[in-house]
């Protein structure tokens, strides 16, 4: 029997996607190379906005259509909306074989032998507080994730992702120490690291490093720790980790930063809003003063460290005033990148209860703004690497010129050359950057300055 997953929503889900493939495979099913020709399908679903839920539920709508052509066909659904809609799920498309909660994807294999043996809308939900949530690997590239921190206990006011994801748990360090280290064993060279708040790794009260070794550059945050000890796994050479909030960038966090040669030059730091006012009503606890601060905290560390962003555009209440500091805050901040996202309320947060009073034009057009604000300044940011030597890791042939090949700074910024003799992916190339657009950056006179080849040999 083959399977396909498809995903939406975040890296959490093409995370927790991948590991439901490995169980899979595990349990003896074989990946199909596309979903027409899968036996089994599933859906990892998004909740986070309307949009994201429509999508998920047309697809599973037209996977069920063709099990009219293929009775045998298995069609199940994952992740946040599943955890969301449970049963309801079964009324709005009947030929659904099932649904699993988004703490439960570890029953994935046994539920579908289930449905081999005539079950039928198998609905298993799970406990959201369960931890016990699967973490193995397909064999893949050069670049890897690693999930640290399951679910949020944020609340921030228009958010789904705690009802949907649960309660927050950090993994033991030990637990993630071992899996990077088999991952780099297996050609991994860049890891990143995922939690919904991430800095807020092993800050609610689990000792994640219980009788392991004081830290040897003298941290005492959990999080800093964990990438210093990711640092020190041989072979691996860059790690990433998403997403950030203002109260984790500490004085650590921006030494770890500076101190660190593998950890990324990058960080998303969504802000959400400029305006105090509704980053108060979003429950979002900081202002846009105390945001600005934590830039500065690491910029002062680290000075070409880029910052990623996502800003909610027409929040209930938000008046021009409002929309008119965001875009202060952006100019302030100076992004390199931003994520807009149109307002969507969310049944049962308590933003859902006020009127979503700023008309969908208004959204659009707010959203049309902030996008031509961002390119303007990712042009500048870019602008600034011209003349410039920068370490890229070679990914492969680019998507739009195949005979060049692409791959990323440090900063995240995606860079097109033109491939040194012999490289291979996973090689770190140095490129002087002689052109740059809002998001790319064009080099020359790439040469290799690292093997991924001779990395591996040196573990062996
Ligand atoms: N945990 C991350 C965000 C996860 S959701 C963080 O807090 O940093 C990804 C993004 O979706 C959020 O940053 C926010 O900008 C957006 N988002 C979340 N809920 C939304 C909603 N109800 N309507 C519109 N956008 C939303
Ligand atoms: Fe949602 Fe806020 Fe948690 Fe991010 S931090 S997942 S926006 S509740
Ligand atoms: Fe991610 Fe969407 Fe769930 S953003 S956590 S998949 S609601």
């Amino acid at each position: 029997m083959t399977f396909f997953i498809h995903t939406y929503g975040c890296q959490m889900n093409v995370r927790d996607s991948e590991a439901v493939a490995a169980e899979l495979v595990r349990a003896g099913y074989a990946r199909a190379p596309d979903e027409d020709s899968a036996d089994l399908v599933v859906v990892n679903t998004c909740s986070v906005r309307e949009k994201a839920e429509d999508k998920a539920l047309g697809k599973l709508g037209l996977l069920c259509k063709s099990k009219r052509e293929r009775p045998s066909r298995v069609v199940g659904v994952m992740g946040c909306m599943a955890q969301r809609m449970a049963e309801s799920l079964f009324r709005r498309i009947p030929q659904l074989d099932f649904a699993v909660g988004s703490r439960a994807a570890r029953h994935i294999p046994s539920i579908v032998g289930e449905i081999a043996a005539g079950a039928t809308q198998v609905w298993f939900p799970g406990e959201l507080s369960d931890f016990d949530v699967p973490h193995g690997h397909l064999p893949s590239g050069i670049a890897a994730f690693v999930t640290v921190l399951l679910g949020c206990n944020r609340r921030c006011s228009y958010c789904i992702v705690p009802d949907v994801r649960g309660p927050e748990h950090s993994r033991p360090a030990a637990e993630v120490i071992a899996e990077a280290k088999a991952l780099v064993a297996s050609g991994v060279r860049e890891i990143t690291l995922l939690g919904q708040s991430v800095l807020r790794y092993g800050r609610q009260g689990e000792d994640v490093w219980a009788g392991a070794a004081p830290s040897p550059m003298g941290f005492t945050e959990p999080f800093p720790r964990l990438l210093e000890a990711l640092a020190a796994i041989p072979g691996l050479r860059r790690i990433r980790f998403t997403s950030g909030h203002p109260s984790g960038c500490t004085a650590e966090l921006a030494r770890a930063f500076r101190d660190l040669p593998q950890a990324c030059r990058h960080l998303h730091l969504p802000v959400q809003s400029g305006s105090d006012r509704i980053l108060r009503e979003m429950r979002r606890g900081y202002t846009s003063g105390e945001y600005l601060a934590a830039l500065e905290r690491l910029r002062g560390a680290v000075p070409d460290i880029s910052i990623t962003t996502d800003i909610i555009v027409g929040y209930p209440g938000e008046t021009e005033d409002d929309f008119e500091a965001t875009r202060r805050l952006m100019r302030a901040a100076r992004f390199d990148n931003s994520f807009i996202f149109k307002y969507s309320p969310r049944p049962g947060t308590p933003s859902a209860a006020l009127v979503d009073d700023v008309t969908p034009e208004e959204k659009d057009r707010r959203n049309k703004v902030l996008l031509a604000d961002q390119d303007e300044l990712g042009l500048g940011n870019g602008g600034e690497w011209v003349g410039r030597e920068t370490e890229v890791m070679a990914e492969g042939p680019s998507l739009r010129n195949k005979s060049r090949w692409s791959g990323r700074t440090s900063q995240n910024k995606i860079a097109v050359f033109d491939p040194p003799e012999g490289v291979r992916p996973g090689d770190l190339v140095r490129v002087r950057i002689v052109r740059a657009n809002p998001q790319t950056l064009f080099g020359e006179d790439a040469a290799i300055t690292g093997r991924a080849a001779a990395i591996g040999k040196e573990q062996k």
